[in-house]
Formats: C-alpha cells, sequence, structure tokens
C-alpha cells in the first residue's frame, strides 16, 4: 500500500515538474519572441517577476518596507492616528513623536504660558449658515464634517455607515455628485446635496436642473452644493466606470445602467460669475435652504469676479457658503495628470479665499468650509486658524470605514467594501459596525481641536486665529501664519 502510495506521489512531482518546465520553456520562447518589452526580451522568463513585484509593490511596500512618515498620499503614522481615533482608543503615544519638527511645511501651535482652564472652557458654539438671508438657514453642530462622496464611487453599505455615524455624532454629510440615495437617508443626518455638473439626482429628463426636483429635495436635505470642481480632477468631470453603474445607481441619477457615467466639465448653464450667482439664487428661492459652491482654487481672478459680481448685485445674492478644496484632494476616479499638478494646495488656497472675503466684506455672510487632506485634528486646527469655519474630510472618513489604502477606488475591486459594488467585496464592511467608528472618528477629531485650542489658552475652537500656528521654514526656523498671510479678519467670526 505504501509502495503504490509513494509512486503515486512521484508520478505526481514528475508531473508537476514536467508542467512546470513546459510552463517556462512556453514564457521563454513568448518572452524572446515578444517585441513590446525591453526587459522580457533581454532576460526572459526572469524579467517576468519585474512585472510581479511591480504590481504587487504598493500593497506590500507599506507593510514591509515604508517608514510610518514615508508612504503618499497618507502615511502610517497618519492612518494609526486615524484608526485610533474611529476605535475610540484614544489619541495617546509614547515615548516621542516621529514627527519631525524641522521639516518644512510642519505646523506648529503657539501654547499659552497659561493654558486655560476647565472652568474657563465653554463648548464651541455651533455655526448657521445662511442666517438672515434663507427661509431655512441650518444651524450646523459639528466643525468635521463628511465631505460628498457620491454613492456609485461609494457602496451602499459605505453611504449606510457614514449617514448613520453621522447622525450619531451630529456632523452633516456631503452626497457628493451622485444624487440622494435611500441609504443617505434611512439614518435621519443632516444632508448636503450637491448638485454636480451632470445635475444627477436634480435633473429632468433632458438633463437640465429640474425645479420639480428642487422642491421635492428642500424638505429632505439641509443645504444644496453647486459643486464647480474639486481639487483631484478641477476641469473635468465626474467618471463613473461602466462596472459600477449597476440599475440602481444608474436610476438615482437618472441616466443608463451599465455605461460609463461622465459628467461634463463644467455646467452647461454656468460660464461666468454672473450666472453662478443667478443659479444660487434661484435653488435658493424654490428650496428657502442655504446654497453653497464648491470649487478648487487656480488663481485670484475667480474669488475677485465673485465679490465683485456680489457687491454690484447685494449681498442676498451671495453663496451661503464656499467649499475651498485643496488640490491635494481625493477622489474615485481621476486623471494623473489633474490629479497630480492641477489647482493650489489648500494651504496656500485658503487664506487667500479668507482675505478675498474679508477685503469685500463678506466674510461674516459668507461661511468657508475647507478641505484637502486635513484628516487630522493637527491639520484641521491649522484651517481653523487659516479661516475656516468648518472643516470637510472623505478620506478621513474612509479610514474610519476601514479603508487601507489599497488604492483600488477606480477599479470596483475595493477590499474594505467601501468603493466596491461587488457583494462578497461589501460583506466585510458591517454597517453596525463601522458606524460607531465614523461617529468615534468625529467626535474625537471635534475634541481634539478643542483640546489644542485649551493648550492655546483659547476657550473653544472657534477662537483660532493665525497668530496661533507656526509655519517651519526649516531647521532653526518657523513663521506665524499670520506673518506670511496678515490676518485682517474680524475677532469674533462664526457664531450666532
Ligand atoms: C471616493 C471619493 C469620491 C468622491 N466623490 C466626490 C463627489 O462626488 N463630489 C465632490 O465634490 N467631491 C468628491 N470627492 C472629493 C471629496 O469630497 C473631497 O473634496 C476631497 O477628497 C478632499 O478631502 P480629503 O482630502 O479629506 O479626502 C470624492 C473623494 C473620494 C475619495
Ligand atoms: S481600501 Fe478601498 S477605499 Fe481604500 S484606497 Fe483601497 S480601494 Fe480605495
Amino acid at each position: 500500500m505504501s509502495n503504490i502510495g509513494s509512486l503515486l506521489l512521484q508520478g505526481i512531482g514528475t508531473f508537476i515538474g514536467f508542467a512546470l518546465l513546459a510552463l517556462v520553456i512556453v514564457w521563454f520562447v513568448q518572452d524572446v519572441t515578444q517585441k513590446k518589452h525591453t526587459i522580457l526580451r533581454n532576460f526572459p522568463v526572469v524579467g517576468r517577476l519585474r512585472y510581479l513585484f511591480e504590481r504587487q509593490g504598493e500593497y506590500f511596500r507599506q507593510y514591509f518596507f515604508a517608514n510610518d512618515r514615508e508612504e503618499m498620499p497618507f502615511n502610517r503614522s497618519v492612518r494609526g492616528w486615524i484608526y485610533r481615533l474611529a476605535k475610540d482608543e484614544g489619541g495617546t503615544i509614547g515615548f516621542g513623536s516621529t514627527n519631525n519638527l524641522s521639516e518644512p511645511g510642519n505646523i506648529l501651535f503657539v501654547n499659552a504660558p497659561f493654558p486655560t482652564l476647565e472652568v474657563e472652557q465653554t463648548p464651541t458654539p455651533a455655526c448657521i449658515i445662511g442666517a438672515d438671508y434663507c427661509r431655512e438657514p441650518f444651524e450646523a453642530k459639528s466643525i468635521v464634517n463628511i465631505s460628498g462622496m457620491s454613492f456609485g464611487a461609494i457602496s451602499a453599505p459605505a453611504v449606510r455607515a457614514l449617514a448613520r455615524g453621522a447622525r450619531e455624532s451630529g456632523c452633516w454629510m456631503g452626497t457628493g455628485e451622485g444624487g440622494l440615495s435611500p441609504y443617505h437617508e434611512e439614518a435621519g443626518c443632516d444632508l448636503v446635496m450637491q448638485i454636480g455638473t451632470a445635475k444627477y439626482g436634480v435633473r429632468d429628463r433632458s438633463g437640465a436642473l429640474s425645479n420639480e426636483r428642487l422642491r421635492e429635495l428642500a424638505p429632505r436635505v439641509r443645504a444644496f452644493e453647486i459643486k464647480l470642481s474639486q481639487g483631484a480632477k478641477p476641469g473635468k468631470g465626474g467618471v463613473l466606470p461602466a462596472a459600477k453603474v449597476s440599475e440602481e445607481i444608474a436610476a438615482i441619477r437618472g441616466i443608463a445602467p451599465h455605461v460609463d457615467s461622465i459628467s461634463p466639465n463644467r455646467h452647461h448653464d454656468i460660464a461666468n460669475a454672473d450666472q453662478l450667482l443667478d443659479m444660487i439664487g434661484r435653488v435658493r428661492d424654490i428650496t428657502g435652504r442655504p446654497v453653497g459652491v464648491k470649487t478648487a482654487i487656480g488663481g485670484w481672478d475667480f474669488m475677485h469676479q465673485l465679490c465683485e459680481a456680489i457687491l454690484r448685485r447685494g449681498p442676498e445674492w451671495a453663496p451661503d457658503f464656499l467649499v475651498i478644496d485643496g488640490g491635494e484632494g481625493g477622489t474615485g476616479a481621476a486623471p494623473q495628470a489633474l490629479m497630480d499638478h492641477m489647482a493650489l494646495p489648500i494651504t496656500e488656497a485658503l487664506p487667500r479665499v479668507v482675505d478675498a472675503l474679508v477685503e469685500a466684506g463678506l466674510r461674516e455672510r459668507v461661511r468657508v468650509v475647507a478641505s484637502g487632506k486635513l484628516v487630522t485634528s493637527a491639520k484641521a486646527t491649522w484651517a481653523l486658524c487659516a479661516g475656516a469655519d468648518f472643516v470637510n474630510t472623505a478620506r478621513g472618513y474612509m479610514f474610519a470605514l476601514g479603508c487601507i489604502q489599497a488604492l483600488r477606488c477606480h477599479a470596483n475591486t475595493c477590499p474594505t467594501g467601501i468603493t466596491t459594488h461587488n457583494r462578497r467585496l461589501q460583506r466585510g464592511l458591517v454597517v453596525e459596525e463601522k458606524y460607531l467608528r465614523v461617529a468615534n472618528f468625529t467626535r474625537n477629531m471635534n475634541r481634539e481641536i478643542d483640546m489644542i485650542a485649551h493648550a492655546c489658552g483659547l476657550r473653544h475652537a472657534r477662537e483660532f486665529r493665525r497668530e496661533h500656528v507656526r509655519i517651519v521654514r526649516g531647521a532653526y526656523e518657523s513663521v506665524a501664519l499670520s506673518t506670511l498671510f496678515p490676518d485682517c479678519s474680524p475677532r469674533m467670526r462664526g457664531t450666532g
């Protein structure tokens, strides 16, 4: 019996050996005869390892080779920080910082010699968007909020977990440009409905903005946001690959299923500042809700033209809020040329936008929301110092949902179920578990921002000014943000 067994094993081994040899010979012949790849022609068979390592490297680098502060877009240290906040494990680390305090661009807050005692601290006040100018102003409670990611780019369980987490923690959730789905609405959170260039979810049969749809949607959301552009791909419309355009997503957007969903790179009916104000006025009149604008910033012309048009027509025409998205912002899918090289980073765009509003006397009228890798309390606090009233983050919340930065968001193969419509992969994202992480992340971000405020000697997070943060220029030198961008904003802003 044992002899037969060993003969059988020998036979299988010989067969596998011959099969492998045959495979190597086939590969060898294929490699030396093909003309596309130099490496394979010169190093047949062995050269294939290079392509394997190149493909798999991006997934394994983070575990084996990369240092804590090395990777892009987010390094392990930042991801770990977010995971800890989301799991409510506290933001505490031991021994000492691995953050290089001399690295140019690093931010350092100005600690007060006599920090604010607990008895002197006051809760961060809510901020009203659209006060005096809308029939239904929106009282926004959280400094940190969920930036728009369309249903389509992200999955149904991801939308459900985010919406429930938003409801639990009191932040708002942006719908992104993909329309309003039942998953957004089921938890009853504060929703900011985006009107993208294709007007998904708010369009009539011809693709134009529908007044009837606006009326239907108005009672179901808190505010509307007209998207001119987003930081990852200014000048390019959204792309949802056909593989992700299911029947359900197509119905919500008002388009055909299973074909690429491509939105135009500009609103057909908005070609200048006046037309933008017309659109804002129309949506606000019909819905009674605050109406904002989301845009990336390339230069200063846009803000000057916008402020000039508002001053000419009157403050009632102004957007109730501006969402400024830095060029470093994320997306489900975009061309690398735009992702890597288009639009100013939030560090430069935000202070200039705030200054333009202050100079025009519109700072109190228009609330400012900032986004662009503001995923930690320190980065969010920098934005408050620079003049923002709120911070939005998309990828911060993706990490809270369990994103491992596999960078497959465009491919419908997301291993964590966030950006895929593959049911098997979505199984891993358990809404009942993940919504708590979303809520924890919001609460702990707000808490840490307050903690920084108290260490700076402030009562709450709405008292931050530019003098409270310094920007590192190199070894032995940092400069106050108020010196880089002289602060002309009024002392108390954003409340009321
Ligand atoms: C998967 C994904 C989908 C997104 N979808 C939209 C969208 O539909 N509309 C939009 O204005 N921005 C969209 N964004 C951009 C984010 O709302 C946000 O502006 C940007 O990612 C910057 O924030 P972050 O750096 O915290 O991610 C998306 C981002 C991601 C990662
Ligand atoms: S884990 Fe999913 S959501 Fe995160 S980067 Fe990878 S593909 Fe995108």
